[in-house]
């Protein structure tokens, strides 16, 4: 007798994050010897800066590989309050901070901790693509609210509200967003928070492209509202402002009752942040910032290039890249539907990107290029594009 494996609803829905599976098709393309240009995954190409790699090698050579405290180390704690008093002017308590693998995972901590099943979670549309998977892998419901490219797909109250229910509990703001490169104002920031306090929502901010913001436009987290005392948790990670992409280390800030709870989650199911990677983390946040800043000028210069070499395409266009790492690419004028376009790039031109719709049904009819790749890369994609795209 054959045993059928019997999966559960949860597990059957999961997609996961659909990028890692396109670089996993760019790379069976490459073992079969074709060449391919890496713009699928927000993957900066530079080497984890080498002071940050010492203080984790120091660590691991003066033994600190025990356990470490599950809501994170004093030292670490003690620095991120600095940082957070600096940039959103208010220093959060020990206990309102929590170190997580990853930022990836306080998507998960923070929904588990907060919701119901079947309550409701607001995401911008077009967003990022943990956000849905994780709301439906915790039996919540997500409820996606339209950007709009006119709008430079910033979100607007307007949209918030027609798309709120009784159900909803948290509604997760983006800024600068992933993929659309989107910065929201602080008024308009004040303005969701007012609506999100007189309907008892809470909100999750993620922060993590907080230190790349290439227009005029300045940071704003609604954190700087509450102090993370009521309705707002901060997300924050290290990946990408730090091109510390395999490290696994992220930050939350929130309500220390939520916090708490949180804690509780992640020591059931890692136990803890290595210690030695929380030493890393320390390097980040406390010594040299320059070699940081210069990554920041080169991502922008790069940023600006492909936004330039798109826009010179006929059938393509891309707005000004406000922050983050992205170009959301329009190319509706190519009839193409965003994976049968991102098809056409990968086999015609050996470039990979992802597809619009990946992040949402309002990226449909647009597709993301990662700009965190070489200006010789950039260059290449876009005579490579200019050469083949014909509409
Ligand atoms: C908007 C957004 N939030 C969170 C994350 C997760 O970052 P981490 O690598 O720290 O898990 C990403 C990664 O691409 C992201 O784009």
């Amino acid at each position: 007798m054959t045993n059928t494996l019997e999966i559960s609803e949860i597990a059957k829905n999961l997609v996961g994050q659909p990028m890692f599976e396109i670089l996993e098709l760019s790379q069976e393309y490459e073992r079969q010897g074709k060449k391919i240009l890496h713009f699928e995954l927000g993957e900066p190409d530079f080497p984890t800066p080498q002071h940050i790699c010492e203080a984790a090698v120091n660590a691991i050579s003066n033994g600190d590989t025990n356990y470490a405290p599950s809501s994170g180390i004093h030292d670490f704690k003690k620095a991120v309050i600095d940082v957070t008093k600096k940039s959103r002017g208010f220093s959060p308590q020990l206990n309102q901070i929590l170190i997580t693998p990853g930022a990836n995972s306080i998507i998960f901590l923070t929904i588990k901790c907060l919701l119901n099943p079947s309550e409701e979670v607001l995401i911008p549309d077009p967003g990022f693509p943990t956000y849905p998977d994780a709301i439906r892998a915790c039996g919540a419901i997500p409820v996606y609210v339209p950007t709009y490219e006119k709008n430079n797909f910033e979100l607007q109250l307007s949209d918030v509200e027609k798309k709120v229910s009784p159900k909803t509990k948290l509604l997760i703001l983006n800024s600068p967003s992933n993929p659309t490169g989107a910065v929201l104002s602080e008024k308009e920031i004040r303005k969701i928070y007012e609506f999100c306090e007189r309907k008892n929502i809470y909100i999750l901010s993620d922060e993590v492209y907080a230190r790349l913001i290439f227009s005029s436009k300045v940071f704003f987290s609604p954190s700087s509202i509450d102090f993370c005392k009521e309705r707002v948790i901060i997300l924050n990670g290290f990946s990408k402002a730090f091109a510390m992409t395999g490290w696994r280390l992220g930050v939350a800030i929130g309500p220390k009752e939520i916090i708490s709870k949180m804690t509780l989650l992640l020591s059931t199911f890692v136990s803890c942040v290595p210690p030695f990677i929380q030493r890393a983390g320390v390097a980040a946040l406390c010594e040299d910032q320059s070699v940081i800043k210069n990554m920041k000028r080169e991502y922008l210069h790069r940023a600006q290039k492909l936004h330039d070499g798109i826009n010179s395409i006929k059938g393509l266009s891309c707005n000004q890249p406000q922050g983050a790492i992205y170009v959301f690419v329009n190319i509706k004028k190519t009839q193409y539907t965003s994976e049968d376009f991102a098809k056409f790039l990968i086999e015609e031109c050996g470039i990979a990107t992802t597809p619009g719709n990946f992040f949402g049904p309002h990226g449909e009819g647009y597709i993301r290029f990662a700009t965190v790749r070489s200006l010789d890369d950039i260059n290449k994609a876009i005579s490579i594009m200019k050469e083949k795209i014909n509409v």
